[in-house]
């Protein structure tokens, strides 16, 4: 299955690595017009030789997440047709007993997993409301495309017993 984006443009945060990472490749692959966030500088380096525009951002400041949605519609003078809220994870608290887990630690988890997935979500969709007026049919079509391309690209059906940290690996 060749599933196309050309012309769209698609956001992915946490894009420096792993799903993220490999999400943002295949979307450039397929024509999509890409832009990767992520705290990494460093693994941002790799992300851009895919073509992916990619710019370091800390999502667990709302206010930079929206800033940074609003940099790509200045950019592509459009809104976000594909926002990937991927971003996330443990913070660093892997394996951590939760006796040892410290409040700001507790805090950060939910900031980025939570936080930063409303802030990204709202700041796209406030111009998306104005610029694209079927953004939620456009939405549920892509979510189901989104699927399809990342099945495609992991081959996933077809080696159901593959861990997810495995294919996280193959990018
Ligand atoms: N790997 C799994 O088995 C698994 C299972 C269930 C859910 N998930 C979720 O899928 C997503 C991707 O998983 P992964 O294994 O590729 O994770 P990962 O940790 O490899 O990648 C997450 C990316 O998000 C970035 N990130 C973290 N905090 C950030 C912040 N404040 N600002 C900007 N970027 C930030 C990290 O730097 C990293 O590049 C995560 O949200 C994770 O919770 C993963």
């Amino acid at each position: 299955m060749r599933i196309r984006f050309d012309g769209k443009t698609v956001a992915v945060s946490g894009a420096g690595h792993g799903f993220g990472r490999c999400i943002a490749e295949t979307f450039a692959q397929r024509g999509a017009r890409v832009f990767g966030c992520d705290l990494s500088a460093a693994e941002l380096v790799e992300t851009a030789t895919a073509g992916v525009e990619a710019e370091v951002v800390d999502l667990s400041d709302r206010v930079a997440a929206a800033a940074w949605i609003a940099r790509i519609e200045q950019t592509t003078g459009g809104a976000v047709d594909v926002l990937v809220n991927n971003a996330g994870g443990v913070a660093g608290q892997e394996m951590h007993p939760i006796e040892e887990v410290e409040d700001a630690d507790w805090d950060r988890i939910f900031a980025v997993n939570i936080g930063a997935a409303f802030a990204l979500s709202r700041a796209s969709r406030k111009s998306g409301s104005q610029q694209t007026p079927c953004w939620r049919e456009q939405d549920s079509n892509h979510r189901s495309r989104l699927r399809k391309v990342v099945d495609a690209k992991f081959q996933r059906r077809s080696d159901p017993g593959r861990s997810n940290t495995d294919f996280g690996r193959r990018c």
